[in-house]
């Protein structure tokens, strides 16, 4: 090991975790789960991960009830996904790494028309991957989806995960109750920080109760929605203080952006509109042609994006923190390091390279193969792959 660059490859804790390395496979929501079957391509899209040298792979998206799904070929975490997800997680241990389960409720981002049943909001409003309206939570409603949470968290322990990232971000249905412009509630879940932020926390309590100490829990939490009139730092970065506060979680993991209202943010790069156009259905593809430009404005890449937010949060925390966006090169991983971030997310990078740790490890690379083109993510409807990556396993002599 290079003595430049000794921590990135030393063990690390993270909760009750020993971390091979600080590297983490952020969630990319995978693909292979016709509705929400954990297939033999889930399994191995992890164990790849694992076996290029990750120290803890995150299983996307995994909804804690049918309401709460993206879409129909979402997986939700009950007592029938405990046997599968098993054979996941002893895959990736198998080959040396941790499991991470993303959980959560996709709130005005599932799609009611796949999913057959009604989502929820903190307020009613309309929402184009809502697919129509989608009505504010009663206080009923909202004790129930603790609930869920309670569960979908002891069947992730059952199932061997050794980690739970419980999703504050992207304005799913815990980051929109954080969200001024998204939650109008009078109640005590709206209104004040304290109050916008009491939900999403009592649910990193319920989540932390459920499991004890035996697994990591990690959120995963929006510095800033990337809206006008949503949620920014001089909010964020208070309501992260209370997070901290409350002593529930053992890292935080800094994203931004919103699935709902500007879904480039946490991107970055190139707009694949005509692939995503594509990818729908015939009237969602025209949709996409008129609102497609609103809904993903350009933003250019840059490496290592969400690091100017983040050192805020770094400066004002003391909680492990991971730093995600736009991460693709050993040197941004060892200043991250020296910055006084514990670990750091890569997504595409690790879908472009699987393999792109050991390289790193082994100094056989020092940058990553991506290149942001975001063709990656219209993929999510057919199996999420890179399409360089296929390319070249296609027809290897002609790219
Ligand atoms: C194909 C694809 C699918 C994604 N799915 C999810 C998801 O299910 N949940 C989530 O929180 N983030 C998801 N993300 C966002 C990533 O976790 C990450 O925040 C983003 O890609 C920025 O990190 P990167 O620059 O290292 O790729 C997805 C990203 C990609 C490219
Ligand atoms: S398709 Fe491949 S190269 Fe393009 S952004 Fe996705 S992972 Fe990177």
């Amino acid at each position: 090991m290079s003595p430049s660059r000794p921590a990135v490859f030393e063990p690390a804790r993270l909760g009750p975790l020993t971390l091979r390395n600080r590297i983490i496979k952020a969630a990319t929501f995978e693909g292979v789960m016709p509705h929400g079957a954990i297939t033999d391509e889930l399994v191995e899209f992890h164990a790849e991960v694992a076996r290029g040298g990750t120290a803890l792979t995150t299983v996307a998206y995994c909804s804690v009830s049918p309401a709460g799904r993206v879409h129909r070929d979402t997986l939700v975490l009950d007592r029938e996904s405990i046997a599968g997800l098993r054979r996941l997680t002893d895959a990736v241990h198998a080959e040396g790494a941790l499991a991470s389960a993303q959980i959560g409720h996709a709130g005005l981002v599932a799609n009611q028309i796949s999913n057959g049943v009604r989502s929820l909001a903190p307020s009613t409003r309309i929402s184009p991957p809502g697919m129509g309206l989608v009505r504010g939570a009663t206080l009923g409603q909202l004790d129930r989806v603790v609930e869920d949470y309670e569960h979908a968290a002891r069947n992730a322990v059952e199932a061997g995960f050794d980690a739970l990232e419980v999703h504050l971000g992207h304005n799913y249905l815990l980051s929109s109750f954080m969200s001024p412009n998204l939650n109008k509630r009078t109640d005590r879940y709206g209104g004040s920080l304290e109050k916008r932020s009491a939900f999403p926390r009592r649910v990193l309590e319920a989540v932390r109760t459920a499991v004890g100490d035996k697994i990591a829990v990690i959120a995963k939490f929006n510095m800033t929605d990337g809206v006008p009139q949503g949620l920014w730092i001089d909010e964020s970065l208070p309501i992260a203080k209370m997070i901290e506060a409350d002593g529930h979680i053992d890292a935080m993991e800094l994203t931004g952006g919103s699935s709902l209202l500007n879904g480039m943010y946490f991107f970055r790069g190139e707009v694949p509109l005509r692939e995503f156009m594509a990818s729908q259905p015939k009237v969602v593809g025209w949709g996409l042609k008129f609102y497609g430009p609103k809904l993903f404005p350009t933003y250019p890449f840059e490496e290592g994006f969400f690091l100017p937010e983040a050192r805020q949060f770094r400066a004002e925390l003391k909680l492990p923190i991971i730093l995600l966006g736009g991460i693709n090169r050993l040197d941004t991983i060892e200043h991250a390091l020296e910055g006084g971030f514990e670990f750091v997310a890569m997504g595409r990078a690790l879908l472009r390279d699987p393999d792109v740790v050991n390289k790193f490890r082994d100094e056989k690379a020092d940058e990553g193969l991506c290149i942001h083109c975001n063709k990656c993510m219209p993929t999510i409807y057919t199996g999420t792959r890179c399409v360089i990556r296929e390319a070249l396993r296609e027809t290897p002599q002609a790219v």
